[in-house]
């Protein structure tokens, strides 16, 4: 089977609801959580415009470890409570930042970036990471792309055995 992704056009209601579509399809009997979360920033990455990162970190122990993304090489750790991504995970909620610059302890992994949305990744009431996409506009996230980003996510999550992930937080 292939899968071409399409760049979606239209409102931006219906860009996120065509990539719903096209995750869905992504996931169908795949249970993989590294495989899901690869496709689905690759999706994200080629879906939607104006960005320049879009991946996934994972918790391990107090940390958020570099998992599956798109764009410039990135930190590998980001402690818990530290830039946006710490904070989000910390404080399990998303986090929309309208000009990097101006929040404090932000972390630049790409010299560009100039506004973030972060959004927990929540299974069976634990943090187990965070998706992280970064704009090189200010501004670039508004409640709609909070919205359908948090959709995804909650697909990632519905779709993937994140058991594997948690059982490494559990060896440490
Ligand atoms: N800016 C993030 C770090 C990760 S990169 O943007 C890929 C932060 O402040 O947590």
């Amino acid at each position: 089977m292939t899968f071409a992704a399409i760049r979606p056009s239209g409102s931006k209601h219906e860009i996120y609801a065509d990539l719903v579509l096209q995750a869905t399809g992504l996931f169908e009997g795949e249970r993989d959580a590294i495989a899901n979360a690869a496709n689905l920033a690759a999706l994200i990455y080629g879906g939607i415009d104006a960005i320049n990162w879009a991946g996934f970190y994972f918790l391990k122990g107090a940390e958020l470890v570099l998992g599956p993304f798109q764009g410039k090489p990135a930190c590998v750790r980001i402690a818990l409570r530290k830039g946006v991504c710490g904070t989000a995970a910390q404080e399990r909620k998303t986090i929309v930042v309208e000009d990097v610059e101006k929040f404090p302890g932000h972390i630049a992994c790409d010299a560009a970036s100039r506004s973030e949305i972060v959004i927990p990744l929540i299974a069976n009431g634990r943090v187990v990471g965070v998706l992280d996409i970064d704009a090189p506009v200010p501004g670039r996230f508004d409640d709609e792309d909070r919205k359908g980003l948090e959709e995804l996510a909650g697909l990632w999550l519905a779709a993937s055995d994140t058991s594997e992930i948690k059982k490494d937080l559990a060896r440490r």
